[in-house]
């Protein structure tokens, strides 16, 4: 910035530390990119899919709504928390998987409405978190959620994984103890991970998983904040996936604990609809209030038309069809990259239960990043993803590539794929050190 600029003298703003670090979120360029290139296929940006997005459940449950039958408050401004009846049907809809949890009544007062789960991360972190504060994270992680860390001057450090994407248990305690040494737990505020069909890997946690995280922490005397995305949880293919969440699982019962789901996801993705369950009372509290400084409420035309959707079983009856539209997407997909040779070319992959994505391994050394060779080379041939290394808190591998199969119909995944493979193979055999050249 020039010296004048920044003395105020030439007219430019002035910007706070906040302002000086947000840079342009990369899901904006990639969703740009996307509605922009309209000759490049995106398996990039995590949009659902388009062809099955539920226009006439909405439009039943507007009519009703603007008959006149039940009056025009959903029209009005609403409440900051929520509406109360939508929280009572979020708080049943999720004791129905974990019917522990506790009374209706009292889980819907610890519900509040966000404007997509986002909100809620971004509300939850911004209370807990001041520059220079660290939050654990999985890894891979949800690289939105990594950039608005970084925007917020936040350090993301990861949870170590083994192989398999497990969490490996011994190198946590390690991680934990070189914090404890240098004197860093005060500034460990929040452990934040996506624990079903994780994007970007698509894997659950088990509950052994959760456990030993949770005892790992507290072992240090070590209570922070706990965030679980939950997402994807009831975007399975065929079974849900069997581990409870922190909001029942013993071994988390003494940590603050904010739950998050969304139905965006699950339902319509324009409504922008997301919750979060917060065991805190204060942590609840200072996120209401800075709720209340955003937005004094999430729309309450949007809420409305999610309590009829839940509350008449149209929610649920479009949720079960489009498992199976996700599925068959998947395996579009998945089938594809097996048949055009991808393996063959030193990729590997796990085919996932549920979720959006598929998450790739490259060949060592091909690096897949925005500036690489490999990316230009999938622009070139007319298909985007997002780069593996953007989903890493820290020590990113080069050669990850995540594949969103949510917005394109099986057809066009069939033919992303198929350019997809080529741009692999024009990077010259494994090994053989076409893909370690970076541009840019
Ligand atoms: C893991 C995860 N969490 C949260 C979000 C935010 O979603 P929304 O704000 O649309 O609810 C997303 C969106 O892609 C996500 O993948």
């Amino acid at each position: 910035m020039k010296e004048g600029a920044e003395a105020g003298q030439s007219g430019a703003v002035r910007l706070s530390a906040l302002g000086r670090r947000a840079e342009r979120p990369t899901i904006a360029r990639l969703m740009n990119l996307a509605l922009e290139r309209r000759d490049v296929l995106s398996l990039a940006a995590g949009f659902t899919d388009s062809a099955t997005l539920p226009m006439k459940e909405v439009r039943e449950a507007v009519d009703l709504l603007a008959s006149g039958l039940v009056g025009a408050e959903w029209l009005q401004y609403g409440m900051n928390q929520g509406r109360p009846e939508l929280r009572q049907l979020l708080a049943r809809r999720l004791a129905k998987g974990e019917p522990e949890i506790g009374a209706i009544g009292e889980m819907a007062s610890r519900i509040l409405v966000t404007n997509g789960s986002q909100q809620a991360l971004y509300l939850a972190v911004q209370v807990l978190c001041d520059p220079g504060d660290i939050v654990l994270v999985d890894r891979p992680s949800y690289f939105v959620f990594l950039e608005m860390l970084s925007g917020l001057g936040v350090e993301a450090r990861s949870i170590p994984t083994d192989g398999a994407g497990r969490i490996d248990q011994a190198a946590l305690e390690g991680v934990l103890d070189r914090m404890a040494l240098r004197g860093e737990m005060s500034r460990l505020k929040a452990v934040y991970f996506v624990s079903y069909f994780s994007n970007p890997s698509s894997r659950s946690l088990a509950e052994k998983e959760k456990n030993e995280l949770a005892a790992a922490l507290r072992g240090r005397g070590c209570l922070p904040a706990v965030i679980e995305d939950a997402a994807y949880r009831e975007l399975y293919f065929e079974s849900p996936h069997g581990a409870r969440s922190v909001l029942t699982l013993p071994a988390w019962e003494d940590f603050p604990r904010l739950y998050l789901s969304t139905m965006t996801k699950s339902f319509a993705t324009g409504m922008k609809l997301g919750f979060g369950y917060c065991t805190d009372a204060l942590w609840l509290e200072k996120m209401l209030a800075v709720k209340g400084h955003h937005d004094f409420g999430t729309s309450n035309m949007a809420q409305a038309v999610a309590e009829r959707v839940i509350s008449n079983g149209t929610f649920d009856r479009h949720l079960s069809k489009m498992r199976t539209v996700y599925r068959r997407k998947m395996e579009a997909l998945d089938e594809a990259l097996e048949t055009q040779g991808l393996r063959g070319l030193g990729w590997k992959w796990v085919r996932p239960k549920g979720g959006l994505y598929l998450w790739l391994r490259g060949p060592g050394g091909l690096a897949t990043g925005l500036d690489s060779a490999f990316c230009r080379a999938c622009l070139d041939h007319g298909v985007i993803y997002v780069p593996g290394e953007l989903c890493f808190g820290d020590d990113a591998p080069v050669n990850d590539v995540r594949l969103s199969f949510g917005v394109l119909g099986e057809a066009e995944l069939a033919e992303a794929a198929r350019r997809f493979v080529s741009a692999a193979r024009s990077m010259g055999a494994p090994g053989a050190g076409g893909g370690q050249a970076t541009i840019g």
